[in-house]
């Protein structure tokens, strides 16, 4: 060791008034960490209240109201009225009809009656005034080019993000008054897949169905059903890390199977997904809307998809 070295400096007995003075970490002073560990537990504090209000339905109602009201705002959404006056195809002007003209106890009995939601981005308008309604154990096809704003209508209906106008309605549920009561009939398989990558796919799918309310042998029976259903019985013991493109897939539409909800939202659920499975996802959903009644919105590219499901 070298007398330049940093450590030969800091050896007892050599450095002088250089040495380094021991003092108690936990302390107030400038060179402990006392102030740094009060600050972390101050800012955990802090930070899960913030999460506790957002999470809230009135801190959401705040938001969308601030949002609204902002002068800037404003002249966008009417800028964008404006501009909105494309003309419409007659289907989509019936549909409008129909869903505004329909009666409460009418509303009431639809799968899901979605009302002008608008989704705006600064001022690119993503979603505008969609204005649909779906029937128990419909399967509805909600098709468009990319970027026409399929996954964003999805992300608003799940409460991923918050409408900018507009409203949904699941039975006397509303997306912006009720959105917990709301979620709790939806089950989701989003475009990109959202899975942790070490859990397995049994163990994914037991997360979701406790998170349900399933337990015990129903949990069991459920989860067997999905595994059997969506083909995954050669993966199931492996963790997601580990799963091809498509298996992947599967798994995500087998999580929004689990607990039987009674409205599906498939974001593009067989992309990447072999002809084979495909085929036999299809045939799973189409069991899950006779045998529970379900209604499914789905989004896709594929017309032959469209055909094989859509109702
Ligand atoms: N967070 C965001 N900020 C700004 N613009 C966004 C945001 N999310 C989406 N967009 C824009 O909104 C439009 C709709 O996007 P979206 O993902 O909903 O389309 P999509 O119909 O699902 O397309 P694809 O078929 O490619 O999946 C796109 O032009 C996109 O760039
Ligand atoms: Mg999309």
């Amino acid at each position: 060791m070298t007398e330049t070295s940093s450590l030969f400096k800091c050896c007892k007995d050599l450095c002088g008034k250089n040495c380094l003075q021991q003092t108690d970490l936990i302390t107030w002073d400038e060179d402990a960490c006392g102030r740094d560990i009060l600050m972390l537990y101050v800012d955990g504090l802090v930070f899960s209240l913030i999460v506790c209000f957002l999470e809230t339905v009135t801190a959401r109602r705040l938001m969308v109201y601030i949002k609204q009201h902002l002068p800037r705002r404003k002249k966008i959404m009417q800028d964008q009225e404006a501009l909105s006056n494309v003309p419409k195809d007659s289907d989509v002007i019936a549909e409008e009809e129909r869903v505004r003209s329909m009666h409460s106890d009418a509303a009431a009995d639809e799968a899901l009656v979605v009302s002008d939601l608008t989704k705006m981005f600064k001022a690119f308008c993503a979603v505008d005034h969609v204005t649909f309604s779906i029937h128990q154990e419909e399967c509805f096809g909600l098709l468009g080019v990319n970027g026409a704003g399929k996954t964003t209508t999805f992300k608003m209906l799940t409460g991923d993000c918050i409408p900018s106008d507009g409203n949904a309605f699941i039975k006397e549920y509303s997306l912006k008054e009720n959105l917990e009561e709301f979620q709790a009939f939806i089950g989701y398989c989003p475009q990109f897949d959202a899975l942790i990558d070490r859990l397995t796919g049994r163990e994914m799918l037991e997360l979701f169905a406790y998170l349900r309310g399933l337990s015990g042998q129903d949990l069991v029976e459920a989860v067997n059903m999905v595994i059997k259903l969506t083909d995954l019985s050669e993966h199931a013991d492996k963790q997601t890390q580990f799963y091809s493109g498509g298996t992947k897939r599967k798994l995500s539409i087998g999580i929004a199977l689990i607990g039987s909800p009674p409205l599906i939202f498939l974001d593009e659920p067989t992309a990447g997904v072999d002809p084979v499975s495909r085929r036999k996802i299809w045939a799973a959903l189409s069991q899950a809307r006779t045998k529970t009644g379900a209604a499914v919105i789905l989004t896709t590219h594929s017309m032959e998809e469209c055909e094989a499901l859509c109702s």
